[in-house]
């Protein structure tokens, strides 16, 4: 089984300066441990359904997505936010480097993926260039079933196929609620494959559930090991994600107004993006649950190594001391090469090296250099990539995002604070009811 270790010795004071006492991370374990009765309380009502996902059954899932295997040479995955941040952090961990650029046969009859996940017009009008409608599948998730973004682009991609298709139906998947949303209600009148996210799960909070599993695998992904790793941090490991939520609580209370997620490997990279949207939209509240104006949240910042210590390191370093690092270290590195540095004598110190180890050196310079400076960080050491840690990951940071916040006395689980947006949105473009935001918008934008 596959391990997530935590090593938070640089940000207590034992090794860092104005590192963490005994008492401040004491006092904030309390406080994780009300946040996490808390959230035991909301799971076992059901209010809060994220964490009983690994017992999910997944055979529907198995049995749909074996009956189309090598019938899609593409997959188009249409959402936004939580209904498609956690899929491309799936794909980009677990999928080779460059791996739509790879044949047919060498993806294992199985379908290059695309993300219209904005409604950027170039990015689909290339998709959709890319693809040919008879040898595409689209998976259309949206919880609410209507988010304007997703409905606009499938309405698009929806018209190619209809356009190119006898069945344009057969070649679309719904993912969205179980009861309720227009989707649901387009995907039953056309008896289009529908698959039911939880009515309790969230979407940041939804990548273990339909939304991340079923795209996982229709690109041939071991979604057993996904659940198994998920399930681990359900089962057994209660004290690391109370750890974890101290740690975060304790650098909060202190002022530390960013929090840096930073993996030293790029096959994190959208998990960064994934992560980000969890901590911001979970944390970042006006109100505390029973009304008292509070404007909690940090920034998160994505960054990886090695390539952001050419970047934003300076800032991390020299910069203001507003900053907590985590780090995310690899035990091993697939395809580890041995640098092979004999073409010039002042690099033959490099030789007998391999890119994995300097991978790791670099991090770990790069943790010591900044203890120097004063700058707390912390790590998450993982044994490698795969579906079982990648499960493990994504149910851990959930978990510990939710603790956090509910140990902040805010609701993690709501996000009002993007609603007046769309409302502006809706009335620009002439929805019934937003009559009054529009008029709002206009007298008082300024052009
Ligand atoms: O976390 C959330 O709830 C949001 O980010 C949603 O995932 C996002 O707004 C997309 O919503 P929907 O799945 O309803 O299309």
């Amino acid at each position: 089984m596959s391990y997530i270790k935590l090593d938070y010795n640089y940000t207590m004071s034992e090794f860092l300066e104005n590192g963490l006492t005994d008492e401040e991370l004491e006092a904030s374990n309390d406080a994780a441990k009300k946040g996490l009765s808390d959230f035991i309380t909301l799971s076992e009502e059901s209010e809060v359904g994220f964490s009983n996902l690994p017992e999910f059954d997944l055979s529907q899932i198995k049995k749909t997505v074996k009956a189309s295997k090598g019938q899609y040479n593409d997959l188009i995955i249409v959402g936004i936010g939580g209904s498609s941040l956690g899929v491309e952090a799936v794909t980009n961990a677990l999928l080779p480097h460059g791996y739509n650029a790879l044949s047919f046969g060498e993806r294992g009859c199985l379908p290059r993926v695309w993300f219209a996940d904005n409604v950027d017009p170039h990015k689909l009008y290339w998709i959709l260039k890319k693809c040919e409608a008879e040898d595409t599948l689209v998976c259309v998730i949206t919880k609410s079933g209507s988010t304007v973004e997703t409905i606009s682009n499938f309405s698009i991609i929806y018209k190619w196929l209809n356009e190119n298709l006898k069945d344009p139906f057969s070649h679309i998947y719904v993912i969205t609620d179980p009861e309720k949303g227009p989707l649901r209600e387009f995907a039953e009148m056309h008896n289009i494959k529908t698959f039911s996210i939880p009515s309790n799960v969230g979407g940041r909070f939804s990548v273990l559930s339909p939304v991340g599993i079923v795209p996982a695998a229709l690109l041939g992904l071991d979604i057993d090991r996904m659940m198994e790793g998920a399930e681990e941090i359900v089962k057994s490991e209660k004290e690391k994600i109370l750890h974890l939520s101290a740690i975060y609580l304790s650098f909060i209370k202190r002022g530390l107004n960013i929090n840096v997620m930073m993996p030293y490997t790029s096959r994190l990279k959208s998990f960064c993006e994934w992560f980000s949207q969890l901590w911001s939209e979970s944390l970042g509240k006006r109100y505390t649950k029973d009304g008292s104006e509070i404007h909690a949240g940090t920034t998160p910042v994505g960054a990886v190594g090695a390539n952001d210590q050419h970047s934003q390191l300076q800032l991390y370093k020299e910069g203001p001391s507003d900053k907590l690092i985590t780090f995310v270290e690899l035990g091993s590195h697939d395809f580890d090469a041995e640098i092979q540095a004999g073409f010039h004598p002042e690099f033959s110190y490099l030789t007998g090296h391999s890119l994995g180890q300097l991978m790791n050196y670099e991090l770990h310079a790069t943790e010591l250099s900044l203890r120097k400076a004063g700058k707390p960080s912390l790590k998450l050491v993982m044994d490698g990539v795969d579906e079982c840690s990648v499960g493990k990951l994504f149910m851990l940071m959930q978990y510990v995002v939710a603790v956090t916040g509910l140990s902040m006395d805010i609701n993690p689980f709501d996000q009002p604070g993007v609603e007046e947006g769309k409302h502006f949105a809706y009335g620009m473009l002439g929805r019934e009811g937003f009559e009054e935001k529009k008029k709002e918008f206009d007298d008082q934008y300024i052009k």
